[in-house]
């Protein structure tokens, strides 16, 4: 299966807001195949010659309700500097994931986020827990794994995982004043 810009489904598609089904594991080849799909989108769309090539926007994650299928499933993959400013890949492909506990502390990107599914501009500061524990399959690792993510890749997997439930991003953004600061809450550049 290739996902394209035109196979993703965007907001107000009914289908973004629906809650998304487990899945079975061991996954079926239809699953494990959905899968590597959404993760092969998720790299070629940061590669400049393919994502020219394919038309591809870039991202740094997916979830199957972004192609129609409400399945919990989604890919992550995003490049970060380490101390030493080489580019360390942090990836996830994680099935059936489940938000197991979290930071009181919020965090939210300077410049507020975007999304596949989501051709409007949204202005404003998205809240998100600062730390995250997630438990989930990972596909890549073949095995179930607890994940602890902070700032910004915690954000992402966020993201993602709101997909699954039918969320959307501009969900959590304050309606009357949209830039609000918060006491408890980091700003990322
Ligand atoms: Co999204």
């Amino acid at each position: 299966m290739k996902i394209n810009t035109e196979t993703i489904i965007v907001d107000p598609h009914p289908l973004l807001r629906v809650k998304s089904e487990d899945v079975p594991l061991p996954l079926s080849p239809e699953d494990l195949e959905l899968a590597h799909s959404l993760m092969q989108y998720v790299r070629d769309s940061r590669d400049p010659v393919k994502a020219e090539q394919e038309k591809l926007k870039p991202a740094v994650g997916i979830a199957a309700p972004q192609i129609g299928i409400n399945k919990k499933i989604f890919a992550v993959s995003v490049d970060m500097l380490d101390e030493d400013d080489n580019v360390e890949t942090i990836e996830y492909l994680l099935v059936n994931p489940k938000l197991i506990a979290h930071s009181k502390r919020e965090c939210a990107l300077k410049s507020g986020e975007g999304c596949l599914s989501i051709e409007t501009e949204y202005e404003g500061l998205v809240y998100r827990y600062e730390r995250v524990t997630f438990k989930a399959f990972d596909v890549l690792q073949n095995q179930e794994i607890i994940i602890k993510e902070s700032d910004y890749v915690g954000i992402v997997l966020q993201h993602e995982y709101d997909h699954l439930l039918g969320v959307l991003f501009y969900d959590r953004i304050n309606k009357t004043n949209p830039w609000k600061e918060k006491d408890n809450a980091t700003i990322i550049d």
